[in-house]
């Protein structure tokens, strides 16, 4: 039986932040409930024979912000349709979406793990970038999904509008302070056709400058090591979330819902963007097969950004000879930036700051 993770997404959320270009935004209970349908019907459609599924994550949007009861009949259909032997299931959401009931619901469900959009501490930074919460709700939120029990993880941005060096190290001490085990921190990347990007455009919002995003991120990476919480990859710290872990290392999965990617069977493919085309069943975009050297260069891409890097027996067996004889010659040639033994091949911790430059020969 292969390994295989399982992706839902929920593109629904309580309004639309102002920096967010995710396939995510306000809709109704009819649609919520006509598109938890066409998940459904997706996941029936799947032909399982031969999987056994390890991870599942259901992320979004804000799954949290749907009733409890639509995640079940997705997770229902999963059982259903999947043989699981589980090691780890995550839910995503944000602060103001989770409540008790909602928790233990999600546990009878087999949840054993939860994330939760923070962002900042800070109430005019929050507010700034149109985030519906208070820097007291995510405190509450923070204390309330550590009393469950469950595995906890907060996403936290740099390079904000009215952030600071001293508010992000604030932030990320109150964060790392509710004990959790994982913390993801995201520069802004400033998307266009974003409202941020238009408030920035004229002159409303004032972003820091990148070399300050770097000293914030270089600041939570710092605080974040003295609460035991390391770097496994460039945006995450802590007990690495198997889930993403199986993306980087090229491990098979099935996405479902609107905008879910999959890569399962050897073949590639996209869903629609479209929310009306996905609930009404027009659901598939691009369909691919990738070249083993195209899987080879994608591989090393994906590794070379987890700090253990390139696990070369495993490149070796999958790819063949002709790709390591490839990547080998390609990392000598980098030798200065890479540490290389005779397990691993991995960037330089002194060199992260041109991570993808160095990523790029690769390609
Ligand atoms: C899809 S959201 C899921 C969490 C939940 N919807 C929330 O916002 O609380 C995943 C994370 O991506 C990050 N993110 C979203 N847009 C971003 C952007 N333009 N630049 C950097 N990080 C971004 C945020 O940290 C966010 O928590
Ligand atoms: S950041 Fe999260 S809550 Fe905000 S719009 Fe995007 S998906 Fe929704």
């Amino acid at each position: 039986m292969k390994k295989l993770g399982i992706y839902i997404h929920i593109p629904f959320c309580e309004s639309k932040c102002y920096y967010c270009d995710f396939t995510s935004g306000v809709s109704n209970n009819d649609v919520i409930s006509s598109y938890a349908d066409a998940i459904v019907r997706e996941i029936n459609e799947f032909d399982s024979t031969g999987y056994i599924v390890d991870t599942i994550f259901i992320g979004g949007g804000t799954p949290t912000s749907v009733s409890s009861d639509i995640i079940e009949d997705i997770v229902l259909a999963i059982r259903k349709n999947f043989v699981l032997s589980l090691v780890e299931f995550t839910i995503e959401g944000n602060p103001n979406s989770y409540t008790k009931q909602k928790l233990d619901h999600y546990i009878r469900l087999g949840v054993d793990r939860v994330s939760v959009g923070v962002q900042s501490l800070n109430d005019k930074v929050l507010k700034a970038i149109g985030r519906v919460h208070t820097s007291s709700d995510a405190k509450l939120c923070l204390q309330l999904l550590m009393d469950s029990g469950l595995k906890v993880s907060a996403d936290m941005m740099v390079g904000l509008p009215y952030q600071t060096l001293d508010i992000v190290k604030r932030d990320a001490k109150m964060v790392m302070d509710s004990g959790i085990g994982h913390v993801s921190c995201y520069s802004l990347i400033l998307e266009s056709g974003t409202k941020l990007a238009s408030k920035v455009a004229n002159g409303e919002l004032v972003l820091p400058s990148d070399d300050d995003a770097v000293d914030m991120y270089d600041a939570v990476m710092y605080i974040a090591k003295g609460y035991g919480l390391n770097r496994y990859e460039t945006s995450n710290f802590g007990v690495p979330c198997q889930h993403n872990v199986g993306y980087w290392k090229l491990k098979e999965y099935a996405g479902f819902g609107v905008s879910a990617h999959s890569f399962n069977k050897g073949v590639r493919y996209y869903n629609t963007n479209n929310l009306q085309d996905y609930i009404t069943g027009n659901k598939y975009i691009i369909d691919e097969k990738p070249t083993l050297a195209e899987l080879a260069s994608e591989y090393m891409m994906l590794s070379l950004r987890l700090d253990q890097g390139v696990d070369i027996e495993d490149f070796k067996s999958k790819y063949g000879d002709k790709s390591y004889n490839d990547m080998m010659s390609i990392a000598k040639g980098q030798a200065e930036y890479l540490h290389i033994d005779n397990r691993f091949i991995s960037i330089k911790p002194e060199y992260s700051y041109i991570s993808n430059s160095i990523i790029e020969k690769f390609i």
